[in-house]
């Protein structure tokens, strides 16, 4: 497939779940970011998109994500309308997220929304005349960091089959992890689910995956830390708890220390969507492992090759 039917096949689409975006679509991604990051280290100026607007709409809080697409906009030459907080838009005064998508469509090329009920981006597409990107639904998904993910695991290991990734932590209510297995069940990966007994990930997330791809579900990271090339550290989400006492039980469940790194296999890394709190320690840093930081620096070429995808004009 050459690069322009690539092109088309992404524009004008809405990215809501990983299911948006096709395997080759993923490695074309990929490649254009590649390009991208060479780009922004050589100080190239990019102005493809100089006349496209991105309008952010982060109804829950967020670093990464928002200023990695903002920062991604503004490196393509585009510009970026931003409401940072339900609070600095009229969904204050009790607009409904429907109507603020039929107006916010009017005034730009592309959405990214992060909000906090599960399948409100798909609800905003409803309403959008332009394309809609989720930036994280609730506990639903997060397909772009998913991308992210992916990009920092191919530049590490260049595929993903035959690599044990182990994802860690908060499997019930935390969305990156729904989009990185979901995503990773079309490759021949080999799973490790560990997680507290409560926080398991949802049958309807384990439910839907191919027939034949099968994972592995523990509480004990220790069976499978020696096997594993990826730890995907996750923090617990403390703000999607209903039952406080709930997490209580749950807090310090998992900490990763040096100790764990010299139990891992040489040239295994070790990954966290961020932010962390305490289940990585800061001197987890400073090891040969440690690949958080950059995964989330790789977040502005990945998104730099998403938006470019959406929007180009051919
Ligand atoms: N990984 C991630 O979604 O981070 P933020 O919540 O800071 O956007």
């Amino acid at each position: 497939m050459d690069l322009t039917s690539l092109f088309l096949m992404l524009k004008q689409r809405d990215v809501i779940t990983v299911d948006d975006i096709e395997t080759t679509e993923m490695f074309d991604i990929f490649e254009l970011a590649r390009q991208y990051e060479k780009a922004l280290k050589s100080g190239k100026k990019i102005n493809d998109f100089e006349s496209k607007i991105m309008a952010t709409f982060f109804y829950e809080p967020s670093t990464r994500t928002r200023l990695s697409f903002e920062s991604a906009m503004h490196r393509l030459g585009g510009s970026v309308l931003s409401v940072p907080e339900p609070k600095s838009s009229s969904a204050a005064k009790g607009e409904t997220l429907a109507d603020t998508m039929r107006m916010a469509s009017s005034y730009s090329d592309i959405i990214v929304i992060r909000h906090p009920l599960d399948g409100s981006a798909r609800l905003a597409s409803k309403f959008s005349s332009v394309p809609i990107i989720n930036g994280g639904d609730g506990s639903g998904q997060h397909p772009t960091q998913t991308l992210l993910d992916l990009y920092t695991v191919w530049k590490e290991f260049g595929d993903f089959d035959n690599l044990t990734i182990t994802i860690l932590g908060d499997l019930k209510y935390g969305r990156t992890t729904h989009s990185l297995v979901r995503m990773l069940s079309r490759f021949k990966t080999r799973i490790n689910l560990i997680s507290p007994e409560t926080l398991k990930m949802p049958d309807h997330v384990i439910s839907n995956l191919p027939r034949n791809f099968k994972v592995n579900v523990s509480s004990d990271l220790n069976t499978v830390i020696s096997e594993t090339d990826v730890l995907y550290v996750t923090r617990i989400q403390k703000e999607r708890f209903v039952d406080p006492n709930e997490y209580q039980g749950v807090i310090g469940a998992y900490s990763i220390n040096e100790e764990t790194t010299h139990a891992m296999k040489k040239g295994s890394i070790i990954m966290h969507p961020l932010p962390r709190i305490d289940e990585i320690t800061p001197e987890v840093d400073e090891t040969p492992n440690a690949r958080y930081f950059q995964q989330a620096a790789n977040g502005v070429p990945v998104r730099m090759a998403l938006i470019s995808k959406m929007l180009k004009v051919n």
